[in-house]
Order: structure tokens, then sequence, then C-alpha cells
């Protein structure tokens, strides 16, 4: 039905007769004649009709937005003073001989170029709102990156296996999706989480290397950065280890990002251990590109007479920490405000902070809600400490130390970006040595940072007796620009060293039996050491578009409530198909019957 795509049309083919299908992208009557912006995958091409031509004539000027139209014509040079520096085809345009209307649209919900249409409206329209520019470009660089990723682990003997949707539970720390079981009444298939276990008998099987490009699920709390259904690229090996597994990973990462957007990251990737990164950043994600770090000044803090300081300064578990921020006098007292709001949302009780207005004259100088409460030593102490200088302002928290992380750790990335902070493009990292375990307060109990199939490090095995605290993990995380965009660990291979493990996590025989059983049985038939990591498709593809969230590079992506705005999913189903399935809902009859 066409030639060439329109966004192909170009000075090559002056003089020559091109056939073109596309959408009207816009339709104008200029003194006589008429123009449409013919639009497709590959861009804008402008036809010519003009008056000479009575029927076609007749036919454009029934074209209206988003009608679908077949153009025969002839290639020309844009008249001078008219060409579009904008469009790749702006310096010719195409004479229409011939115009079918292969179909009409009705006027659209929104205009294709308005950029403040709601997302709710995007959402419900999406397939109009996929017909932009944009949105085609983000899907044409996420489909790039798939090629690209599977013919690296192809030339890389990676063999791509499908794994079961209708599965049960994974572990990962989300709620599971269930699908009742219509031939099993009362049971209940768990949709994916990821297919961890899947992926350790694969390697079980002796199959060595195996990716998939998968659909995870999980019912979790939504944000920019999680959907309830997801894509990994999910890897697993065997008899690698965690070095030359990140080594291959990494040069991945860099080969994607050479082709896809010529940028060159650096060789090797940065590696910092978790405590490191809590201690510095206060968080396990941190941000490289942003040059604030947290300091410690507890140790400044124990003797003072202010107890907001005073206290978490001598609770083991308590944190006090500083964040200079370079000229931050500047900030309104409205500003600090806000970031004091900003911070509460971590659990944060205030944001402490000094203005350091002029460091030569002592404390006539600074200027501060607190300095009344610190003595002339200690100020000079975290001045010294934090190297604040003339027009800083030093921000401090104290609390539970996963309070002050989480809230200075949030601050700092905040502030780095209010106050045009970043340095540099791309900052990725490999975070390592995660602690195997970390104590749930509110459920009294260990549970894994990874999960449960994560090996502690050989030298760590005898502190899963003695001191679960402090063993570390063999896991590791590749973070970029803050983001994590995957994570993975070696796994454990042996089945004592499982069992003790679930023990830990207060996982009961019986049940460790009822949810693994079949893991832990394949244990025991010659498992070779093996590992491997799964990386976030999403996330890697906005971050790698520049896009605000993973919604922007997915076709039909979930509200933040998790529903399907075009589909109107999820819905009621009848009480015939419930029936089936053996279900009945916990809500009055009669509203049951009208679903
Ligand atoms: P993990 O749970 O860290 O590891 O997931 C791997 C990566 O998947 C991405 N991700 C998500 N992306 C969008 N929405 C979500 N709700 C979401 N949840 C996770 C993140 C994350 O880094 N089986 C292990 C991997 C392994 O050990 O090999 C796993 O799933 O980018
Ligand atoms: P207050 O004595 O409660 O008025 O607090 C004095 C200053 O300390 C205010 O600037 C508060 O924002 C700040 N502040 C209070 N609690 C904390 C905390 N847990 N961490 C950091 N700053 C705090």
């Amino acid at each position: 039905m066409r030639s060439l795509y329109c966004g192909e049309v170009n000075e090559s083919l002056l003089d020559q007769e091109v056939t073109l299908v596309g959408w009207a992208n816009r339709r104008r009557d200029h003194g006589g004649v008429i123009f449409v912006d013919l639009r497709d995958r590959e861009g804008l091409v402008q036809v010519v009709f003009d008056p000479d031509r009575e029927a076609t004539f007749a036919t454009a000027e029934r074209v209206r937005n988003e009608y679908v139209l077949q153009v025969k014509g002839r290639v020309r040079r844009r008249p001078q003073g008219t060409e579009n520096p904008e469009l790749a085809t702006g310096q010719v345009e195409v004479l229409g001989h011939e115009l079918t209307i292969l179909n009409a649209s009705e006027t659209p919900p929104f205009q294709l170029d308005d950029d403040s249409v709601s997302e709710e409206h995007r959402l419900r329209y999406r397939y109009l709102d996929l017909r932009r520019p944009q949105m085609q470009q983000r899907l044409r660089l996420r489909s790039r990156v798939n090629r690209f990723l599977r013919n690296f682990l192809d030339d890389q003997g990676f063999l791509e296996i499908e794994t079961p949707i209708l599965t049960k539970a994974t572990p990962e720390g989300a709620r599971d999706y269930l699908v009742p079981s219509r031939t099993h009444q009362g049971s209940f298939f768990a949709l994916p989480q990821s297919p961890q276990l899947f992926k350790q008998l694969l390697m079980m099987s002796g199959l060595d290397r195996y990716y998939q490009i998968v659909r995870c699920f999980r019912d979790e709390d939504l944000r920019a950065d999680r959907q309830p259904e997801f894509t990994q690229l999910d890897i697993e090996t065997s008899f690698l280890e965690e070095d030359a597994l990140m080594g291959l990973m990494e040069g991945m990462m860099r080969g994607l990002f050479r082709d896809v957007l010529g940028v060159e990251l650096p060789d090797p990737f940065p590696r910092m251990d978790y405590d490191e990164a809590m201690q510095r950043y206060g968080s396990d994600k941190p941000d490289l590109r942003i040059p604030l770090e947290l300091v410690d000044v507890g140790d400044l803090m124990r003797g003072v007479e202010f107890k907001v300081f005073s206290g978490p300064a001598c609770d083991p578990h308590g944190r006090v920490a500083a964040l200079r921020l370079p000229g931050g006098c500047e900030l309104t007292r409205k500003e600090i405000d806000d970031y004091t709001a900003f911070v509460g949302i971590y659990g944060a009780k205030g944001l402490a902070y000094i203005k350091v207005n002029d460091l030569a004259a002592g404390r006539d100088g600074l200027q501060s809600p607190i300095l009344k409460f610190l003595p002339d030593e200690v100020v000079s102490a975290i001045l010294e400490r934090t190297g604040a200088q003339t027009g800083d302002l030093v921000f401090f928290g104290a609390d539970k130390a996963r309070i002050v992380n989480e809230a200075l750790g949030a601050l700092r990335v905040r502030l780095g970006h209010d106050r045009g902070l970043l340095q540099g493009e791309w900052a990725p990292l490999w975070v390592v040595d995660f602690p195997m375990f970390e104590w749930d307060e509110e459920a009294q109990r260990w549970v894994s940072l990874h999960h449960p199939f994560t090996s502690p490090r050989e030298a760590d095995l005898g502190l899963l007796d003695s001191d679960p605290a402090a063993c570390k993990s063999r896991a590791y995380d590749m973070v970029l620009n803050g983001t994590e965009l995957g994570g993975g660990s070696m796994r454990i291979y042996r089945s004592k060293v499982q069992t003790r493990v679930f023990e830990l996590l207060g996982i009961s025989d019986q049940e460790a039996q009822e949810k693994f059983g079949f893991l832990l049985t394949a244990l025991q038939f010659g498992c070779p050491p093996h590992g491997g990591i799964a990386f976030g498709m999403d996330r890697l593809v906005m971050l790698m578009t520049g896009a605000s969230s993973i919604r922007e590079v997915m076709a039909f992506p979930k509200t933040q409530t998790a529903a399907c705005l075009l589909t109107q999913a999820p819905s009621e189903v009848g009480e015939a198909q419930l029936r089936e399935l053996g279900i009945r809902l916990r809500k009055p009859a009669a509203e049951a019957k009208a679903g």
C-alpha cells in the first residue's frame, strides 16, 4: 500500500512518484491550497493539494485530524522560505495527485501534541497516546534494548528459557497475585514475583546459562518506579563466582549504553559496600551524581543537654548525622520549613540546622534554632568535621538510624535536584556486602535483605548461629543514578545451609516443605554452585529515555491503584463463573449478583 514511510521522504526523491499511508496529523487550508501533515511511525511529511485536481481536492477538504489516508504524489522542493529545519522531511513536500480516505476518525479526545493532557486521560485512550512521536520513540528504544541484550546473551552462550506464569508463590517480599483453579477447587496458583526458583532449578538441570525477558507480578504499594506487573531481564549461571558474573553484567551494560545511546560508562563500575553506602548516603542505592554526604556527629552529641540529639547519640540503634549544603544560607525560612515537612514523610521529627553566615565570626556568625543547646567545642567540631564554609548550611537528623538514613538520604537527593548540584550524567555503581538479615521490629523476627535463597559469605557461615546480624551475604545490586536497576546473588546450593537459613527466618520445617519442598529435594541431587541477577527492564528504559516514570516506557501500564483505565481491569465477574471456580464473594448476595 505504500512505497516508503512518510518520515523517509527527502531530497533524494525529488520529482519521484511516491505512495504514502498514514494519519492526518493536521490539515490547514491556505488561500485555496490544502496542506495535510501526514504522519506514520517514521515521522511527518507535508502533503499539498491544489484545486487543479478537483476530485482530489474535494476529498482533501473532508480530511480531519487522525483520518487514515493513502496519498499518491510527486516529491518536490518546498518553496524558498517555507522549509522546516525541525523536520527530517522539512526540505520537501509531496504534491498530492490521488487521495484515498482509508478510514475516518472521530474527533480525538485530546490533541496529540498537547502536553498538558492528564495521565488519566492518556491511559484511558492509550492507543491514541501511543501515536505521539515521543511514546513511539520510547517503545522503539525499548525494543532496541531488548534486541541488544538478547544478542549479547546469545553470544555469551545463554539459553532463553521460559518458566511458568501459573505457579506457586516465590517470596520476593511482596504480596502475591492469586489465580483460582477450576480443576482444583479451593486451590490457587500464584503469579511469579520472579522466576527465582525455576531459574535455580534450571541450573540444577545443568543448563548452565539461562536468561529470560520475563513478566513478574507483585502486589505492592506502587510508585513512579514500581508497577504490579513489570519486566525483568532474568539471568542465572552455574560455576561463575560473583566477580566474573558482575564483570560480565557490567560489560553488557557498557555495551548497551554504547550501542543505543552512544554513552561510555566507566570501566569498571565502582563498588561500594552496603555499610559505607548507608553511612555516607543513607541509602543502599545512592545517586553518586550528587556531591552531598552524610557525616556522623553522634560521638560529639552524647553529652549535650539537647535530648533530641543526646538520646539517639547514646542509643546503639540511633544515629545523629549532619548534611552540609554548600551555599545553603540562601535558603529561606519557607524553604527550610518545606524540607522539614519533606523529611517528616520519612518519620523525622524535625530538621535542625545551622546557617554559617560568617565562619570567622564564631558563634555570632551562626544562625540556628539549636545553637543555644550546644557548647562551643561541639559547634566547632561540627563545623570542622562537615567542612562548613561561610555561606553553607548544615542540616541535622537524630533518631533511630533507619529514620535518619531514610530522611537525610531522601533530603540529600531532593537538595541535589532542587539546587542543581548533579555532576555528570551517568553514575553506575555496584553495592556489595549486604547483610544477610534485617531485624523486623514489628514482626520480631529476622527477614532476608534479598531473598531466602541468597548465600551467606563462606567465611560468615559460623555467624548464622552466633550473630546473624553480622552475617554478610553474597548479594550485589547494580545502581544507576540512584535507581536500583538490578539485584542478584550467589545462591545457597547446599541443603544444610538452606535449612539453617529457613530456620533463622522463622520458617518451620513443615512450612518450608509446603512452600519450597521441591527446591529442598532438588538440592539433594547434585546442585552446582550457581548465582544470578535480575534487572528491571522498565527502570532501565526509563533511565535511558529520561522518562519520569516507568509508566512512560510501558505500552499499557496500570495506575497507582493497580488498575487499567483502558480495559477497566480488574472487573467483576458473573456469578456463574465464580460458581465454576467454587468461589463465593464476601459481600451481600444481591451485590454479587449485580456483578
Ligand atoms: P529483585 O526483587 O531485586 O530481585 O528484582 C530485580 C529488579 O526488578 C526491578 N523491580 C521492579 N520494577 C518495576 N516494578 C516493580 N514492582 C519492581 N520490583 C522489582 C528492580 C529490581 O532491581 N529474583 C531476584 C533476582 C535474583 O536474585 O537474581 C529478584 O527478583 O529493578
Ligand atoms: P524543638 O526543640 O523541638 O523546637 O527543636 C529544635 C530544632 O530541632 C528544630 O529546628 C527542629 O526541627 C529540630 N529537631 C527536632 N527533632 C529533631 C530530630 N529528631 N532530628 C533533627 N532535628 C530535630
